[in-house]
């Protein structure tokens, strides 16, 4: 079994794109800037964009943090959208979901530029990776494809299945590893909550993508010998031995499951700071106007 170690992929990566940038900034170019919007004070949003301030700042990039309260309106929220879209200095942005209540993530998706959606999430950044144009890819897929490259993991011709259909991960994931590309060619089961016997689906699977957000989920008895396992779960699970009052699980049972991989993801430290370099690769690329071309 060989752990893929999310954490020291991720400083890599982090590490060429801050060479890059200091390519670009000794030729007199542009730096890339990262804008980030976080609404309210979940402690979780707030730990995750405070983390891609952190990863900006190891990439050599600018940041940006809007920073407003849970009691913002729509209307207001939109105004923000709407400035960073004309910013010509501001290369691309998030915003941090999930929301408060009364404000609606898919009018807030749809009110950004694609050409700045970073976090590829605008239906047209999606329809365009569905599609194999040139399109921001959202970070976990992108992430996990990332890991399957660089650490060499076959994929033509393998089984994959996917476990969890949301937009932002299983879908997707689905889509990007059925395509005709070099980290692509599989044969892909997307499943979900009404699937009949998903354990069944799941000990055929050369690969399974665990992205379904309940702890513990994917056991022993679901996996073949020899499978990848790559899961994309961060769960809280009550735990009063750790002063927080938790600790984060994934979607795997790890213990059980890992001596039946080739390859697996640990939680943390796997495919999470894979999602973070992803979001710097898609600013590096909207700082070049690599996608869309302005
Ligand atoms: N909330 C959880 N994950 C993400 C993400 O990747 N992007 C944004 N904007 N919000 C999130």
């Amino acid at each position: 079994m060989k752990l893929i170690d999310g954490k020291a992929l991720a400083e890599t990566i982090k590490g060429e794109i801050a060479v890059e940038v200091q390519h670009i900034k000794a030729q007199g170019g542009k730096v890339p800037h990262l804008a980030a919007v976080l609404v309210g004070d979940d402690p979780a949003s707030a730990a995750y964009v405070r983390n891609k301030v952190r990863s900006c700042e190891q990439c050599g990039f600018k940041s940006t943090l809007v920073r407003r309260d849970a009691d913002i309106t729509e209307d207001e929220l939109m105004g923000i959208i709407n400035d960073l879209n004309m910013d010509d200095d501001i290369d691309g942005f998030i915003v941090q979901l999930p929301l408060p209540q009364h404000i609606n993530d898919e009018d807030v998706t749809l009110a950004i530029k694609p050409s700045k959606d970073v976090d590829g999430f605008h239906p047209i950044n999606f329809g365009r990776m569905a599609q194999g144009l040139p399109a921001y890819l959202p970070a976990t897929p992108y992430g996990i494809l990332q890991m399957l490259e660089r650490y060499d993991i076959e994929t033509s011709g393998k089984h994959c299945v996917v476990v969890g259909r949301s937009n932002i991960v299983g879908t997707p994931m689905s889509i990007l590893l059925s395509r005709k590309a070099k980290v692509g060619n599989c044969t892909v089961t997307l499943t979900h909550s009404r699937t009949r016997d998903l354990a069944a689906e799941t000990r055929r699977a050369d690969i399974i993508i665990a992205a379904i957000g309940r702890d513990n989920f994917i056991t022993a008895d679901m996996v073949k010998e020899g499978a990848v396992v790559i899961d994309v779960g961060i769960n809280r699970v009550d735990d009063a031995t750790r002063k927080r009052g938790y600790r984060l699980a994934g979607d795997v049972d790890f213990e059980g499951v890992a001596p039946k991989c080739s390859y697996i993801t640990p939680v943390p430290g796997g495919v999470g700071p894979m999602t973070v370099v992803s979001l710097m690769m898609n600013t590096l690329k909207a700082s070049r106007k690599e996608i869309y071309g302005f």
